[in-house]
């Protein structure tokens, strides 16, 4: 028996397939704004946007009149007619966002339409309006989205970790600054401003704004007229194809795009298995040639069949590089340089794993009666036969060392990814770096000009801060290109260790001793520093003349 469903019910559905991750409504929002005519957005976000969402623009502004209507189902001002539907030429289009957004969240919205600093604030529970009132605003609007899911408790729980949305809204941030240069971006994430985008005359520059100027040498760009449309796009050059592609984006008229099929061709555009290359597609098809409608969420679209757009841009963009790969290359150089360096490290590394074969560690038995941990620095035992002293510090640098040099660890996956920024100078040391520090075990993908996050790290250690990872680029920073691997390790080793000044726990000390002993030679740390001071009952005896 076929029923309809009440209203109740059919709203929750709807809005369920519009917004599945705080990143959604931060999409919607942007998109709101870049149709309100917004040359300034700014974004603050907290606890990965689940906590809260707040996106300010400087556009139009709302009629007071119509926030309401704004927040309603199926209301939009942006097409009166199923012919302006197939002519699109802002995002939205379904009247469809702020109902979404304002049912699974509590959605507040500053506007004002004029420059007397006055706005209105209206505030929304449940998608029903429970508050009206004057405030200061300029002109544009804020929407301010808090506790998303609050009343969903069930796709509360399929929300990622804090660090994963957030990673999920910095992409969907780079996508609309990327594809709209001329306006100004700006991401604040827990108070912290993490992107501050100026507004640029061009494409390109936004990418420089955002990667920095070393990453267009990794780029052929192409740009190509056909008929009924015209493509323009960033492609890795063949040496710069990498494991893991950090910008993968495709974008139709603007707008953010999934589409495999494209997806796919990039991908393999060179043939390379595991090797990939960072692109950036804009595509241009007149809006009456696509379909947008196909997708709750407007990331997916359909082409009319007539164009053959996939089959054309792949063949163009496979002769260009082809015609390209035969002219010389002005950037010989770098890339020599570079095939050094990861030729180099894996000879390194060669030696260091087979040149001394790996025991399976012996492990001693320690049975202490008392361990002590002294002024936080050193760990005392107590013995029968005297008095042990060990240096906490250089005693975990001496065993990670040894651990690293070994190599017969895996590379781990973080549960939370550590996402930070880093100067520009350490920024660029990293980049010198990174292949070196790949290949220890660090997963590192880079998000933008200044900001990073780790992913994975070495299995040896437990966890990483940001501080343990911005000293070891800050001590490794004067390296030649050619870092002394060994030197590295001993970087890793010290900037990873329990510091002098850490409460250790009985068990920690515990198992620092037991490690420290089953070394062949525990008594010197790498930078050749004493770890461990005795004081035999002998000696002891002696001092008091007995
Ligand atoms: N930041 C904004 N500035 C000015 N007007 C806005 C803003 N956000 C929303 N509006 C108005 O509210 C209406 C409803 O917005 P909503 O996002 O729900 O729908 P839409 O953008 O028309 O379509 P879609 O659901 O596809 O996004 C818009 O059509 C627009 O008139
Ligand atoms: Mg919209």
């Amino acid at each position: 028996m076929i029923i309809k469903l009440p209203e109740s019910v059919y709203k929750y559905i709807a809005a369920g397939e519009v917004i599945n991750h705080p990143c959604d409504a931060v999409k919607e929002l942007i998109e709101n704004s870049i149709d309100a005519g917004a040359d300034k957005i700014y974004i603050k976000i907290k606890e990965g946007g689940k906590r809260k969402i707040v996106v300010t623009d400087n556009g139009t502004g709302i009629p007071y009149d119509e926030v309401e209507l704004a927040v309603g189902r199926y209301t939009t001002s942006k097409i009166k007619t199923l012919d302006d539907l197939l002519n699109l030429k802002t995002f939205g289009f379904r009247g469809e966002a702020l109902h979404s957004i304002a049912t699974v969240s509590k959605l507040t919205i500053r506007t004002s339409i004029d420059n007397s600093g006055i706005g209105y604030e209206f505030y929304f529970e449940d998608g029903i309006l429970k508050e009206k009132k004057p405030c200061p605003h300029n002109k544009g609007t804020t929407c301010i989205v808090e506790e998303i899911f609050y009343k969903f408790p069930a796709r509360r729980k399929f929300l990622l970790n804090k660090e994963a949305e957030t990673r999920k809204i910095i992409e969907t941030f780079l996508l609309y600054s990327i594809a709209n240069p001329k306006i100004s971006f700006i991401l604040e994430n827990e108070d912290e401003i993490i992107y501050n985008l100026e507004k640029m005359e061009n494409i390109k520059d936004r990418i420089v704004e955002i990667y920095g100027e070393e990453i267009l040498k990794e780029f052929y760009e192409f740009n190509q007229d056909f008929k009924n449309f015209s493509y323009y796009i960033f492609i890795s050059k063949k040496e710069n194809l990498i494991n893991n592609p950090f910008i993968k984006f495709i974008f139709v008229n603007q707008r953010p795009i999934i589409d495999k099929k494209m997806t796919q061709i990039l991908n393999n555009i060179y043939k390379t298995p595991e090797k990939y290359p960072n692109y950036i597609l804009f595509l241009f098809v007149p809006p009456s040639e696509m379909d947008v409608n196909v997708h709750p969420q407007k990331i997916e679209v359909r082409f009319s069949n007539s164009l053959k757009i996939y089959q054309r841009i792949k063949e163009d963009i496979e002769n260009k590089i082809k015609e390209r790969a035969f002219l010389p290359i002005s950037e010989f150089k770098i890339k020599d340089l570079k095939f050094e360096v990861k030729k180099f490290v894996k000879e390194e590394i060669k030696q260091l794993e087979f040149g001394e074969i790996p025991k399976e560690e012996e492990k001693i038995k320690i049975d202490f009666k008392n361990i002590y941990q002294l002024q936080k620095k050193y760990i005392v035992l107590i013995l029968d036969s005297g008095i042990v002293i060990i240096d906490q510090h250089t005693a975990h640098e001496k065993i990670l060392y040894e651990k690293l040099k070994k190599r017969n660890y895996k590379s781990e996956n973080l549960l939370f990814p550590l996402i930070f920024n880093l100067t520009s100078e350490l920024m660029r040391t990293l980049l010198r770096f990174q292949e070196n520090l790949e290949i220890m075990g660090f997963g590192i993908s880079i998000l933008g000009r200044n900001t990073i996050s780790i992913d994975r790290i070495p299995g040896i250690f437990k966890k990483i801060e940001k501080e343990n990872f911005i000293e070891i680029l800050k001590e490794i920073e004067g390296e030649k290109p050619k870092i002394d691997i060994d030197n590295l390790l001993k970087v890793i080793a010290c900037k990873m260790a329990v510091k002098s000044g850490n409460k250790l726990e009985e068990n920690e000390m515990l198992n620092l001793i037991s490690e420290l002993f089953s070394l062949s030679d525990p008594l010197f740390c790498p930078h050749g520093r004493i770890i461990i001071y005795e004081m035999s009952i002998e000696e002891i005896d002696r001092k008091f003349g007995r």
